[in-house]
């Protein structure tokens, strides 16, 4: 089982640069399927879910073809070889859900088990929001032996009011409504940054998208899109996670590259708070040690609100910090699960409940074996490990690899003492 060993206390300075964001380039393989046309994309990060988004591509018959400078070609002409998802790859992430909208907008048919990955959000991570998005669509849903089927002769555009706040849900309806006949307005959208760089692109392949990055999003259908070329964003939550990192590490001044900073002033404003001493760039943000950090609660929420996934990397910087904060975490079930570890390597955290925890700090971490729950909770133990004294090895990294290319690799670069291991 490949693993990172880490020794802590390193200094940590440098340049680090930005990967393409993982929420934004996952997505065109499926919305790919709303064209006969070739799509290209770039940069497409090295990561494991877009391996996943490209796997579940060729399994039902699209073609993925390497262009120059690390773009991708991608193209499904009619028919697809199959417009059941498979279930191997289906389990292994929960943005699969997004091929199901555009296989039935423009297959008019599609079969799908229950998404999987992620442990965190409530039981089984709920699709609710999906199926209920496309019977009001006009679409009919079955189940049989574990797996939805979908259908819809013609899909017919209609108002959705999403109950709570969903970003692939969103971004479901509005790939799905595209290809239906008449308006659909969604309301209650997400407004994160990819949302309105989806948007932005389908328009240029000939839809008629408006108000995305606001809650009023409105779709006219048209009757086929073309082909064009997706320039994935920096990835926020990286960016983010890596500000964090230096903030935490007070060591070493870190340069961190192509960065967005209009899409991160929840953390910014953490920041002034806290008082990080970091300072923004047009495409870049710097962060150098800050001579003392303090505790300030934090509540995540949609977009623009505190990303709910940088809400464990925040609790990390939580416990070098001076005082008592409150976290509290709105968006997902089970996501400060994490915690108990982080208490076990030497911070002082009480679990108030499910949703909120109290961090008294500063503590001094020390390092340990760790399993890798989730995501996000891993890159934060992976921040914990390298700002802990003594040595740290974190299991289960494939979750680590959804969403950080290269990690090890680049961490290094700004002087991170971290090896991937494989083997026992
Ligand atoms: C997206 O997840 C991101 N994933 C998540 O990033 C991110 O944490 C999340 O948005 C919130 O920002 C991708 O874009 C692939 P939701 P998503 O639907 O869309 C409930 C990462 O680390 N819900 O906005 O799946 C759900 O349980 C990942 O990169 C329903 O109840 O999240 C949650 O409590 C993790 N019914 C809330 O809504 C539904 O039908 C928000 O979930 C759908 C969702």
């Amino acid at each position: 089982m490949p693993r990172f060993v880490i020794r802590g206390g390193s200094k940590i300075e440098g340049e680090i640069r930005v990967s393409g964001a993982k929420n934004a380039a996952l997505k065109v393989f499926p919305v790919s399927i709303l064209t006969d046309e070739t799509i290209r994309v770039a940069p497409v990060p090295d990561i494991e879910d877009c391996a996943c988004a490209k796997e579940v591509l060729l399994a039902i018959g699209g073609k993925v073809s390497e262009g120059e400078k690390g773009a991708l070609e991608l193209q499904s002409r009619a028919p697809l070889r199959t417009v059941k998802l498979p279930e191997k790859l289906v389990s292994k992430f929960r943005a699969s859900i997004m091929f199901v909208g555009p296989i039935l907008a423009r297959f008019h048919e599609v079969e799908f088990p229950h998404p999987g990955g992620c442990v965190i959000g409530a039981a089984e991570r709920p699709i609710d929001m999906f199926l209920d998005g496309f019977a009001r669509l006009g679409a009919k849903t079955t189940v049989r032996n574990g797996y939805y089927r979908i259908t819809a002769k013609k899909l017919k555009g209609n108002t959705i009011f999403f109950p709570k706040v969903t970003v692939t849900g969103t971004e479901s309806m509005m790939t799905t409504a595209v290809l239906a006949e008449g308006v659909t307005v969604l309301k209650n959208a997400a407004m994160e940054p990819e949302i309105p760089a989806l948007a932005e692109f389908l328009n240029r392949l000939g839809a008629r998208i408006k108000g995305a990055g606001t809650p009023t999003i409105t779709i006219d259908g048209v009757k086929k899109l073309g082909g064009g070329e997706y320039a994935v964003i920096p990835d926020r939550i990286e960016a983010g996670t890596f500000a964090v990192l230096a903030a935490a590490s007070q060591s070493g001044e870190v340069i961190i590259r192509n960065v967005i900073p209009g899409h991160l002033e929840a953390l910014w404003a953490m920041f002034d708070r806290t008082g990080v001493n970091y300072r923004l760039e047009k495409h870049a943000v710097i962060v150098r040690p800050s001579r003392r950090l303090s505790a300030a609660d934090v509540v995540t929420h949609e977009y623009p609100g505190f990303a709910t996934d940088l809400q464990p990397p925040y609790t990390v910087l939580m416990t070098q910090a001076r005082g008592i904060s409150l976290i509290h975490e709105t968006i997902f079930d089970r996501r400060l699960l994490f915690t108990d570890i982080l208490s076990q390597m030497g911070a002082k955290i009480i679990m108030a409940d499910p949703h909120r925890i109290v961090v008294n700090g500063p503590s001094r971490l020390e390092g340990k074996k760790i399993i890798s729950p989730d995501l996000r909770a891993g890159i934060a133990l992976v921040i914990a490990s390298l700002i802990a004294e003594g040595n740290s090895e974190i299991e289960n990294i494939y979750q680590i690899d959804r969403g950080y290319e290269r990690l090890d690799e680049r961490l290094r670069g700004i002087g991170a003492d971290i090896a991937r291991v494989d083997g026992e």
